[in-house]
């Protein structure tokens, strides 16, 4: 299975990835984590990177796509996190797919107010041990100890740079519904319900996308 998820930041890409990898058996490739493993390894490429990534700017698309490659051709089925952002990923893409000989199984468009996204995007909390996200209210950390944290805030959630990653999304990357509905491929999910209730409908419309 292979399965584009798009959305504005805050949609919920990362939380429902997490959610559906282990249901659908699919690995989680999110080009955010990778831009942010490699800043924090403190490589030039992860000097370089930081860059963009704190400014809330997109990552020059040859580096991101060299990035990105390796983790798309390694695993059989995969759940696309943040990639492609624009129409020159898309191409990218098509292309490695076509190399690999694989095609797209759908392109889940989560959609969302701008205005939701803010108070999601600055209660967002991340664990540095698992990985996980979790948002201070709407989706807290367990108070059992199932998750060790420290839960941090994203660099790039300052209100400055996600006010330019709305911008850049709708600028860049909402036209990419288009350029997917066109083969047939787009899902458009509600993405301002509840968490489990959006997991449920991205089932239910892949689902039935496959049955098609
Ligand atoms: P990336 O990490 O992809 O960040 P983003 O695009 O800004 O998206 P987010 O991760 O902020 O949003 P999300 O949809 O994953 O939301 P989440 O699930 O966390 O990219 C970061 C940077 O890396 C880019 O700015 C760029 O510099 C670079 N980069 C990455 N990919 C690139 C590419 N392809 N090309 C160029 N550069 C690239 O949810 C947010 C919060 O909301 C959480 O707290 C969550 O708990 C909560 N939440 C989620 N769903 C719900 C819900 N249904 N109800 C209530 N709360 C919810
Ligand atoms: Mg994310």
């Amino acid at each position: 299975m292979r399965i584009i998820l798009l959305g504005p930041q805050g949609a919920g890409k990362g939380t429902q990835a997490q959610r559906l990898a282990d249901k659908v058996g699919a690995a989680h490739i999110s080009t955010g984590d990778i831009v942010r493993a490699e800043i924090k390894s403190g490589s030039e490429l992860g000097k370089k990177v930081q860059e963009y990534n704190d400014k809330g700017e997109l990552v020059p698309d040859e580096i991101i796509v060299e990035m990105a490659k390796p983790y798309l051709d390694d695993a059989d089925a995969w759940l696309l996190d943040g990639f492609p952002r624009n129409e020159a990923q898309a191409k990218a893409l098509d292309e490695a797919l076509d190399d690999i000989g694989e095609d797209l199984d759908a392109v889940v468009a989560l959609e969302a107010p701008d205005d939701a996204l803010v108070e999601r995007l600055s209660g967002r909390r991340q664990s540095q041990a698992t990985g996980k996200i979790y948002h201070v209210e709407f989706d807290p950390p367990p108070e059992d100890g199932g998750d060790p944290g420290p839960f941090m805030q994203r660099d790039d959630d300052s209100e400055e740079s996600i006010r330019r990653r709305l911008e850049i999304y709708h600028e860049q990357t909402e036209p990419l519904k288009d350029y997917y509905a066109e083969r047939d491929l787009l899902i458009t999910v509600d993405a301002e319900q509840e968490i489990p209730k959006v997991t449920e409908d991205i089932l239910t419309a892949v689902d039935r996308k496959g049955d098609d």
